[in-house]
């Protein structure tokens, strides 16, 4: 396959206006300012409130990123959302999307690779471009973590946010501008390392879930740490290499932003200088799927990215799913 096939138009996000500092945290259980910041790198993080669903926040973003771009909502032809935190479970997040929307000339379909989900979404979007099935296609990362997270479980409620993020894809339009290399891969024997066993078949709703947890995120945090600066520095070098680029060639690097520590040891690791590393997880927490295409619009918005700029994304997370992506701009 000769690429690029597709290329990036306009990006858009929606942030939920309430902030949750470390200090909040200091009322809930026995954690600090210190502590966090100096093991996550995060200062604060957004909150969704009850009306800030994931389709009200995917909406949003979609409808900045059409106006950008002179569309409708009718003019899409497809809608790809990943995300680990549904609205509800039946129909799919893509539906609720596309009904908010009114995006009614839309395939509509959800991608579960969690953090990983924005990436793998963007894989399917090209694939559907090359096929010819759809010319215009939202492809959103959107989560609202903070539903999903245990609040009596301080390693793990600290680290999540609430946001939307998309990016309009659509064919490449000359030889030289798109995506340029994509590596997607799994490891499902590591599954336990991050997940959510309530409210699906095997532990319904009932005494089981409630005693232990299930309906809420849980992880071995500093397994899944290991794993995450091992495997994000090798996806780094997996997508140059199919890109036929090397890490000189990077303008810049947007990880999945999960722990600053993650991000500086990857890029470390990767041979990235720190200039070229985009960070917002200070401000954000780790937003699962939505952390790459936030970060992604912020980029774009600030001119860290422009016309011709070399980008790579990776991500990594629950599966364990990792992915990165190699963008000519
Ligand atoms: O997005 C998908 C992928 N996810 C990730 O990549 C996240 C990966 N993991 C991490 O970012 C880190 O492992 C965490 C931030 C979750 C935890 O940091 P850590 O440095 O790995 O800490 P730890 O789990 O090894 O815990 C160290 C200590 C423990 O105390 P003891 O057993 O040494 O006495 C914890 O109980 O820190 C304690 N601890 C806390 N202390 C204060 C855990 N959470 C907190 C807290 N405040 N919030």
């Amino acid at each position: 396959m000769k690429r690029p096939i597709a290329e990036f138009g306009p990006t858009a996000c929606y942030i939920p206006t309430k902030v949750a500092t470390n200090a909040d945290f200091e009322q809930m259980f026995d954690t600090s300012d210190e502590w966090i910041l100096e093991r996550t790198g995060i200062r604060e993080r957004h909150w969704a409130s009850d009306e800030e669903t994931i389709a009200f926040m995917a909406t949003e973003a979609s409808k900045r990123a059409l106006d950008e771009a002179g569309l409708t909502p009718e003019d899409v032809d497809a809608i790809v959302v990943g995300t680990a935190s549904w609205d509800r479970l039946l129909p799919s997040q893509a539906c609720d999307i596309q009904a908010v929307l009114g995006a009614t000339n839309a395939a509509a379909f959800d991608v579960g690779a969690a953090c990983s989900g924005f990436l793998y979404a963007v894989s399917v979007a090209e694939g559907m471009i090359a096929s010819g099935t759809g010319e215009q296609i939202l492809v959103i990362g959107a989560e609202r973590l903070t539903r999903i997270a245990d609040y009596t479980d301080r390693s793990t409620a600290i680290l999540f946010g609430d946001g939307a993020g998309v990016v309009l894809m659509r064919p490449a339009t000359d030889g030289t501008r798109g995506i340029l290399s994509i590596y997607l891969k799994t490891d499902g024997r590591l599954g336990d390392l991050l997940y959510r066993s309530g409210g699906g078949s095997l532990q319904p709703p009932g005494e089981v879930m409630e005693r232990e947890h299930g309906y809420f995120i849980k992880m071995a945090g500093r397994e899944v740490f290991k794993h995450a600066v091992r495997l994000m520095a090798d996806a780094c070098d997996q997508a140059l290499r199919r890109a036929g680029l090397t890490v000189d060639d990077i303008d810049l690097l947007i990880p999945h932003q999960a722990n600053i520590r993650i991000i500086e040891a990857t890029a470390k690791r990767a041979g990235i200088p720190k200039e070229k590393v985009y960070i917002n997880v200070d401000r954000f927490g780790n937003t699962s799927a939505a952390s790459i295409p936030i970060a992604l619009d912020e980029a774009v918005r600030a001119g860290r990215i422009g016309p011709g700029s070399i980008v790579l994304l990776v991500a990594f997370g629950g599966g364990l799913t990792w992915a990165s992506i190699v963008i000519r701009w």
